[in-house]
């Protein structure tokens, strides 16, 4: 197997070479002057078996991983596996009003033309698997993301929506500790509102867990309420580090004592791998795909 690792994702690649013991490709990346991508692979693939490591996030990484798996079709490779760290567009899985795409389902419909099998990590809603014409599955970071966060001594997980209270209550079993979740209102892109509610978080080292940060409205609303009923300390770890629009900024400025992200997208605050996760449901799937 060859393992070729794109622009958004050489560090998931290169841990998941190192744990398959599998040789990364030799790749030609370059833009041409109109910004438009350049991709040549180097290694012979033909009747090989490859894993195209790309994370779909923002529009820029979508066109790469396109041309990518472009290159390797060309190469005449056996199979293609892609391996999505993070899915963009995934949260778009639905036609919300009239006149809408269902973006996620759009895709993954571009990507499966030229993929025998895909991979993705904690995708924000199961069903957009169901999106990908190939067999598609996801793997959880939950694991990982609390083996860290037992490591640093939390004791209390909060989910800071509904949606995110089964990923809680999987770290919370996974470190030992209690855990909670808070109701929130979206109101727009930018804003949430977050109603208060008793936790029993005082004197406590919490760690907030959702699937994605992305402005960092929906964690810096849920710090507030925390500090405000007396936490010790206040930590925000997500699978998906977006952080756009000054999330960071505003993290910090409501008191956030660690920002911990994976590595689905690479950040400063990628603090925990996801190449166990993914190595574990590829081993698992390899004989789904066609040979
Ligand atoms: C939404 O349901 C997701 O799970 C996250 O809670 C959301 O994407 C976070 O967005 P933001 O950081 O902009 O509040």
């Amino acid at each position: 197997m060859f393992i070729l690792g794109g622009t958004s994702a050489k560090n998931v690649a290169t841990n998941l070479a190192n744990r398959l013991q599998q040789p990364l490709m030799k790749t030609t990346f370059k833009r041409f002057p109109d910004d438009e991508f350049y991709v040549r692979l180097h290694d012979n693939i033909a009747e090989e078996d490859v894993l195209l490591v790309q994370t779909a996030y923002p529009d820029q990484r979508i066109v790469e991983l396109f041309l990518m798996q472009d290159a390797v079709h060309e190469a005449g490779a056996k199979t293609i596996t892609v391996v999505i760290p993070y899915f963009g567009y995934s949260r778009q899985d639905k036609k919300f009003e009239e006149g809408e795409p269902v973006s996620a389902r759009a895709i993954a419909q571009h990507i499966s033309m030229n993929a025998d099998r895909v991979i993705t990590v904690d995708p924000h809603k199961e069903h957009v698997l169901k999106f990908f014409t190939v067999p598609a599955y996801s793997c959880s970071a939950v694991s990982s993301i609390a083996a860290y966060l037992k490591e640093r001594n939390t004791d209390f997980i909060l989910a800071p929506d509904k949606g995110a209270k089964e990923r809680a209550k999987e770290a919370a079993m996974l470190i030992d500790c209690e855990y909670d979740y808070l109701e929130k209102t979206r109101i727009d892109g930018f804003t949430v509102k977050i109603t208060p509610k008793k936790l029993d978080a005082r004197g406590k080292h919490v760690a907030i867990i959702d699937d994605i940060i992305s402005t960092g409205s929906t964690m810096a609303q849920s710090i507030t309420e925390l500090k405000k009923q007396g936490a010790a300390s206040v930590s925000v770890a997500c699978t998906h580090g977006l952080f756009v629009g000054g999330a960071k900024e505003k993290l910090l400025a409501s008191g956030c004592d660690e920002i911990i992200s994976t590595d689905t997208i690479e950040t400063e605050y990628s603090k925990v791998s996801t190449a166990e996760c993914i190595a574990k449901i590829l081993l698992k799937t390899t004989s789904h795909i066609k040979n």
